[in-house]
């Protein structure tokens, strides 16, 4: 039972994952081919959003399971501590980001929104390259 809440939380958190580097690499890519319309790019600014909401909510659902199915949240600490730390401000400043894509109209073309989308993929590569010290050093 253990395995199976963790196996369900993991593979949620892994597509979670896959969307929030695939997100804004369509987006630059579909900008690099000439081809970046307005609506694609909200919708890819929705899907970026709920990504990383994503990835928050399954990563607490990690420390949720722990609590529930143990009885004591793993002890984090050293590599893994920061590691962590990479994630979750990765995770604040992508949410963020995906939000500020969705209002803010006025950078609808252009450079600045070509900086954005350039950022959220460089958040999406540093909290993935954080999970793997998460992994082994946990
Ligand atoms: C608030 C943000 C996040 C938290 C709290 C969090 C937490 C965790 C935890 C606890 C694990 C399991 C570690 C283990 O026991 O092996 C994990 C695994 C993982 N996380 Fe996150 N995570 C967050 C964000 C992200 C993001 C944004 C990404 C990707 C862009 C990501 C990618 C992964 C991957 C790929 C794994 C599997 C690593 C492996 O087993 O090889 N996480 N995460």
């Amino acid at each position: 039972m253990t395995e199976l809440v963790y196996t369900l939380v993991q593979a949620v958190h892994n597509l979670g994952a896959v969307a929030v580097v695939a997100s804004p690499a369509v987006a630059l890519g579909l900008r690099g081919r000439g081809e970046h319309v307005e609506i694609n790019e909200r919708r890819l600014a929705w899907v970026l959003l709920a990504a990383w909401g994503l990835q928050a909510a399954s990563g607490a659902g990690f420390a949720a399971a722990s609590y529930g199915l143990k009885g004591a949240l793993p002890e984090v600490t050293g590599v893994a501590l920061a590691a962590l730390a990479i994630k979750m401000a990765a995770t604040a400043c992508g949410f963020t980001l995906g939000a500020a894509l969705l209002r803010a109209r006025r950078l609808a073309s252009g450079r600045p929104r070509a900086v954005a989308w350039g950022l959220a993929l460089g958040l999406a590569v540093a909290a993935l390259l954080a999970a793997a010290p998460l992994r082994w050093y946990l």
